[in-house]
C-alpha cells in the first residue's frame, strides 16, 4: 500500500491540533467515570488508568464528527460518545487479560495479577455498565441501540474465538468471523457515532462505518503480527501470548500453508503438541516468518479498503489524518 505522507510524529502533532481539545473534555469525563465511592474500586481504576493506550476509537469518533463537518454545538455528545467507546474498549481488555491469562497490559500487570479473577471480571462489569450509563446520558436512544448492538457482536466475537479453539479450526474463515465480531464493530460504531453526531446522510454514516469496520480487521490482523513480532517492552503486553494460548491467528493460519512439507508439518506439532516454550520457539521458524509476511500483507489490503470508503468526502486535513491512522495501524510496533 501507500505509504502515507505524514511522518509518524506528525501524526501525533496534527491529531493534536486538531482534536486537542476535544481529548482534553475525553480525558476529563473518563476521569469523572472512574470516580466511585468505594476506596477499592478507585483503587483498581487507578491502576487501570495509569497509562494511557493509543485511544484510536475516540479518536475515530471524533475525527468522524469532523470530518463530517459536525459543528461546534455538536461536539459536547461526540465527545461523550467517544468516551463511551474507549469504556467499552477498557472492559474488553480487563475480560479478555483473564481469557488470555496475560501478565502485562499496558506497561502493567494485569487486574487479575494484581488483584485476582473476580475483580477483573467485577471491574470489566462495572466498566461496561459506566459506559452504558454515560452513553444513556446523551438522550439520545438510537446511539445506545447501535452501542449495544456493537457490544453484543464484540462478545458474540470472543466466544467464537473460543469455540474455533475448542474445534481447532484452522479455517480463515473462522478467523475473519471472529476478528470481525471481536475487532471491527466497536472501530466501526466508533467511526459511525462521530458521523451521526455530525448529522451527515445515511450513505455517508454507512460509509464512515464501513471504513471503520475494515479497518477495525486490518488493525486486528497487525496486532497479530505484533504478537509474533514484538518484545513485551514494546507493545507492554505479553510477547507471544497467542502463541501460549494456542490462538490461530492469521500469521500462524499461513505459516501452516506455506514452507517445505517438513517446515509446515514442525510448525503443526509444536503449535498442537509443542512445551510452552517451544511454542515461542516458532516465532524464529521461517514458516511462521513467511505467515507474518502475507498476513502483513492482508493486513495492507484491508487498511487500503478501508481507505476506498472516504473516497466521497471531500478532501480536508482531517480526512487526510484518517487515512494517515488507517495507514500507521498497519504499520506500528505497539
Ligand atoms: C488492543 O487494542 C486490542 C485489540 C483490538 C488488538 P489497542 O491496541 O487499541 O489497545 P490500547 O488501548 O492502545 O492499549
Ligand atoms: C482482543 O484481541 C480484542 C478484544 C476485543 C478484547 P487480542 O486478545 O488480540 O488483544 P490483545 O492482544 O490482548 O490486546
Ligand atoms: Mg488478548
Ligand atoms: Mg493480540
Amino acid at each position: 500500500m501507500k505509504v502515507a505522507e505524514i511522518t509518524k510524529n506528525d501524526l501525533k502533532q496534527q491529531i493534536q491540533n486538531l482534536l486537542g481539545s476535544d481529548l482534553k473534555a475525553v480525558r476529563q469525563l473518563l476521569e469523572d467515570q472512574f470516580r466511585s465511592p468505594s476506596m477499592f474500586v478507585q483503587d483498581v481504576a487507578q491502576h487501570v488508568s495509569r497509562f494511557q493506550g493509543k485511544q484510536i476509537r475516540p479518536i475515530l469518533t471524533l475525527l468522524s464528527a469532523r470530518v463530517c463537518g459536525a459543528e461546534a454545538e455538536h461536539m459536547p455528545k461526540a465527545q461523550r460518545l467517544a468516551a463511551v467507546v474507549e469504556m467499552i474498549h477498557a472492559a474488553t481488555l480487563v475480560h479478555d487479560d483473564v481469557i488470555d491469562d496475560s501478565d502485562l497490559r499496558r506497561h502493567v500487570s494485569t487486574v487479575h495479577r494484581r488483584w485476582n479473577s473476580e475483580t477483573s471480571v467485577l471491574f470489566g462489569d462495572y466498566l461496561f455498565s459506566r459506559a452504558f450509563h454515560l452513553a444513556a446520558t446523551t438522550g439520545d436512544a438510537e446511539a445506545c441501540r447501535l452501542i449495544g448492538r456493537a457490544t453484543n457482536r464484540t462478545c458474540e466475537g470472543e466466544l467464537n474465538q473460543i469455540a474455533a479453539r475448542l474445534e481447532q479450526s484452522a479455517s480463515e474463515r473462522d478467523y475473519f468471523r471472529v476478528v470481525y465480531g471481536k475487532t471491527a464493530q466497536l472501530f466501526a460504531v466508533s467511526c459511525r457515532l462521530g458521523a451521526r453526531s455530525a448529522r451527515i446522510d445515511q450513505y455517508t454514516q454507512n460509509q464512515v462505518s464501513l471504513f471503520g469496520a475494515r479497518l477495525g480487521i486490518a488493525f486486528q490482523i497487525a496486532d497479530d503480527v505484533l504478537d509474533l513480532t514484538e518484545s513485551s517492552e514494546q507493545t507492554g503486553k505479553d510477547a507471544a501470548n497467542d502463541l501460549t494460548n494456542h490462538r490461530m491467528t492469521l500469521p500462524i493460519l499461513r505459516a501452516l500453508r506455506m514452507g517445505s512439507p517438513a517446515e509446515r508439518q514442525k510448525t503443526r506439532e509444536l503449535l498442537f503438541s509443542g512445551s510452552p516454550d517451544d511454542r515461542i520457539q516458532l516465532r524464529q521458524s521461517a514458516s511462521v516468518q513467511m505467515g507474518v509476511e502475507s498476513a502483513q500483507a492482508t493486513a495492507e489490503r484491508f487498511a487500503d479498503r478501508a481507505l476506498r470508503c472516504l473516497q466521497n468526502i471531500p478532501l480536508c486535513e482531517e480526512r487526510r489524518v484518517l487515512e494517515a491512522i488507517a495507514t500507521f495501524s498497519v504499520f506500528r510496533s505497539h
